[in-house]
């Protein structure tokens, strides 16, 4: 008996200890992160191609939304739905490596500049079943295009980064495209079995594990950037349009999608200094109040941050004072980006639906 007193004593101590880091709120528990091995994070490298079809009888891109405006020369606002396969080499016949499946947006007015929102669904040995998510603006056209990698699951659990996109073939007549992704993962570095896996993973075909100190990774740094979004659906040169109508009788507008290319300022006046855009869609996606779902890439075209982009992504009740919606991901200046944008309206013209909202964004990034 006095043997196994200290025993159960200490056992009671474990028992509290966890009690502590795994707190339960209802359907909420607090975890430890290092009971879940979230100690290490490591940067990778994958290299793929991505190949967009959309002639022949087996097209992997089908055109889903057309461009309401029929003279808009970028098509703005027309969706397509992709199933791209992604191959080790430039050649579609080289191996498999998973697919791209998701949709990309014409979401600009005056160049061309797509929204893309797709999930890599690897397919090929140790990474089979694993997913990373893709979210971010591509000019196709651009020489090289970077586009934030926002999430993972599987062996890319917590995934964050970016991908690179070069075309590598591109048919003007038929529309198919080869792109090379180069893609860079900040993933958890696990120990025990995973780390087997990872070890193993610098050594195969499309995937290595990198330097952090050379792509410097060393300390995160917060912005707060303060501007202003205008979104314009009345006149000859709108800069949202409805791209899909809401469901009929609707009070919230539920399932309207608009596409944007909103100009983003520094003062509230339209005609203060532009900053960048905001390119993107949002959709009203709640039946009892008006409440958007908003995707946008806020892309910068001034100073230090000229070329670089962030992602919002989240939930905008329009109506009350202020909205928050978390910042998902970035490049340039902002590569892992995470953060929060706090949205207030500032003007809103109830005829037209115009509005201008302020946005005082705060991020973290390298
Ligand atoms: C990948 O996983 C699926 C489902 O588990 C399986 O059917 C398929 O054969 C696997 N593919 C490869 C190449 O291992
Ligand atoms: C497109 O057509 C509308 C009228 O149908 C016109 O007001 C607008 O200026 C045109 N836009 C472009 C880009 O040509």
């Amino acid at each position: 008996m006095a043997r196994v007193f200290p025993l159960l004593a200490s056992q009671i101590i474990i028992f509290f200890l966890f009690s502590f880091s795994n707190q339960s709120y209802g359907y909420a528990t607090t975890l430890d992160k290092n009971f879940f091995r979230l100690k290490e994070e490591k940067l990778s490298h994958f290299r793929l191609y991505w190949h967009d079809i959309y002639s022949g009888s087996n097209p992997t891109a089908v055109a889903v939304v057309a461009a309401p405006q029929k003279n808009s020369s970028t098509l703005f606002g027309a969706i397509s739905m992709i199933d791209d396969p992604l191959t080790e080499g430039p050649e579609l016949s080289s191996k498999l490596v998973g697919k791209a499946q998701g949709f990309y947006a014409s979401a600009a007015r005056d160049e061309n500049g797509l929204m893309m929102v797709m999930n890599f669904a690897f397919m090929e040995g140790k990474y089979n079943g694993s997913t990373i998510s893709v979210l971010g603006r591509n000019k196709v056209f651009s020489p090289m295009r970077e586009m934030p990698v926002i999430g993972g699951s599987g062996l890319f659990r917590f995934a964050r980064g970016y991908v690179e996109a070069r075309t590598h073939k591109f048919d003007a007549t038929t529309g198919d495209a080869t792109v090379e992704y180069n893609i860079y993962l900040n993933i958890f570095f696990i120990f025990s079995f995973f780390f087997i896996i990872f070890i193993s993973g610098e050594a195969h075909g499309f995937a290595k594990a990198l330097d952090e100190k050379l792509f410097g990774l060393n300390e995160e740094k917060f912005t707060h950037l303060r501007l202003f979004w205008h979104d314009i659906l009345s006149g000859t040169s709108p800069t949202a349009v409805q791209v899909v109508p809401p469901v009929a009788n609707s009070s919230t507008a539920f399932g309207l999608m608009n596409m944007i290319d909103d100009p983003l300022t520094e003062g509230p006046e339209l005609s203060s200094k532009m900053l960048g855009r905001a390119q993107g869609f949002y959709a009203a996606a709640s039946q009892q109040e008006v409440g958007l779902l908003m995707a946008m890439n806020f892309a910068f075209i001034k100073g230090k941050y000229n070329g670089s982009t962030f992602t919002v992504l989240g939930r905008n009740t329009v109506f009350s004072k202020v909205r928050e919606m978390p910042v998902i991901g970035g490049t340039g200046v902002f590569r892992f980006a995470r953060g929060y944008v706090q949205a207030k309206t500032y003007k809103f013209d109830q005829n037209s639906g115009d509005a201008t909202v302020e946005y005082n964004c705060y991020v973290l990034h390298y």
